[in-house]
């Protein structure tokens, strides 16, 4: 096994210099928030899609959306349940992806929700018996009797203390998710499985997308499916996402305006994290043992972060002035939850010059004491994992940005 020299030593951390998002890459400084939106913003995607997440195609023209089952007396009767194929392209290489879509009945009008991936399957999201297992590609757990990447029953609801479900429909949301593995399976295939294989790649481009950036347009083909839906309120979907799937739900913010609001929880590394920091996760590691998640000129930045164009609170800016939540635990190093608050602060002066208060903090605030402006930010005691005390926060942060 490499050696990856992970540090955990605060006095270690590397002396670095962050690139200033108000600034041009010619030198110029950005000096208003007009500049900003129709130049430094377009200058800043490019670069992300250049150097860490590649570049993703437009919406497909073969999208079709198909409502498998739509049943009002979910959740005992407090919810709609809805199931819709998305299908892109035809062909044997044809993608579906299954959204799984509750939707409040204690609301007036069309609902706010909040969209993110699930990592097993939207089977594992809720113990309801009526969800569909996946067909496509899911990782093998012989202790629970999936073997040859096929999902079973014995898996229904085993994330579900991740989606705060009942609670986020008592307060009139709707939760969409659909499953990673739909849109490109977590394991390096060479990008000819998924929704990659609807496109012709050139694996000589540094910047072809990665699993990472297909997953996050995935999220967007679910929004395109919102779009076409009269009860969802397209103008208030949340998109969050927990650690791989939280750099997803940042990347997928800040490349598609559409969401409203975006949440990371512990994405850590290629997600709010510094990657300048070299504290837990770096980009060496990230790089080496999920090689299909970024794109392949990502790699030139292994153990040379200060070369890199960007850094992550560059991202978060990305998203001003939409309001943003960074969360992340106390015990979760491996993610570097004061990196995480650092890109946070970084990305302020952007929200500011939009006008937005942005995050009201200047230090790292005390386990479990939540700081909100447009930006919200929290680091909750304990380990690496979407619990009560989260969703608690994006649920208030959400009431108070959405309506
Ligand atoms: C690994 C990986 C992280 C990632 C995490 C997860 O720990 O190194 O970057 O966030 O998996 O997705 O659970």
């Amino acid at each position: 096994m490499e050696d990856f020299n992970i540090n955990y030593d605060e006095s270690q951390v590397p002396h670095y210099t962050l690139p200033d998002p108000l600034t041009f890459e010619d030198g110029r400084p950005v000096v208003d928030a007009a500049a900003w939106t129709t130049a430094r913003r377009p200058e800043l995607v490019a670069l992300f899609e250049q150097t860490v997440y590649g570049r993703a195609p437009a919406r497909p023209e073969m999208l079709v959306f198909e409502v498998i089952e739509e049943a009002d007396d979910a959740l005992e009767g407090h919810a709609t349940r809805k199931q819709v194929a998305i299908r892109l392209g035809d062909g044997p290489q044809a993608a579906v992806l299954d959204l799984l879509i509750y939707l409040p009945h204690a609301r007036s009008g069309p609902a706010p929700l909040f969209v993110g991936l699930n990592f097993m399957g939207n089977h594992t999201v809720t113990a309801d018996p009526a969800v569909r297992l996946p067909s496509s590609w899911v990782r093998n757990i012989p202790d629970r009797g999936i073997e040859d990447h096929q999902a079973t029953p014995a898996m229904r609801g085993s994330a579900s203390s991740r989606w705060a479900l009942t609670e986020i429909l008592a307060r009139g949301y709707g939760l969409a998710t659909l499953y990673c593995g739909d849109i490109d399976p977590d394991f390096d295939d060479g990008f000819r499985n998924g929704v990659h294989a609807l496109y012709e790649r050139d694996d000589t481009a540094g910047d072809a997308w990665g699993t990472l950036s297909a997953w996050a347009w995935g999220l967007s083909r679910a929004l395109d499916y919102f779009e076409t839906d009269p009860a969802i309120d397209t103008a208030r979907v949340a998109v969050l996402g927990h650690s791989r799937l939280g750099k997803t739900a940042l990347w997928a913010g800040a490349s598609d305006p559409r969401f409203a609001l975006v949440i990371s929880n512990d994405s850590g590394c290629g997600g709010a994290a510094l990657s300048r920091r070299r504290f837990g996760e770096t980009v060496r590691r990230i790089n080496t043992v999920f090689p299909h998640w970024f794109c392949t000129n990502f790699k030139a930045y292994n153990d040379n972060e200060a070369a890199l164009p960007v850094d992550q609170h560059e991202l978060l800016a990305l998203i001003a002035p939409r309001p943003l939540y960074v969360a992340s635990a106390a015990e979760d190093l491996w993610a570097d939850p004061r990196g995480e608050f650092l890109a946070a602060h970084a990305a302020d002066p952007v929200y500011r010059l939009l006008g937005t208060p942005g995050l009201p903090a200047d230090t790292w605030p005390e386990v479990d004491r939540p700081v909100w402006g447009s930006i919200g930010y929290h680091v909750r005691a304990g380990g690496h994992d979407v619990t009560a005390f989260d969703w608690a926060q994006y649920l208030a942060f959400a009431d108070r940005h959405l309506g």
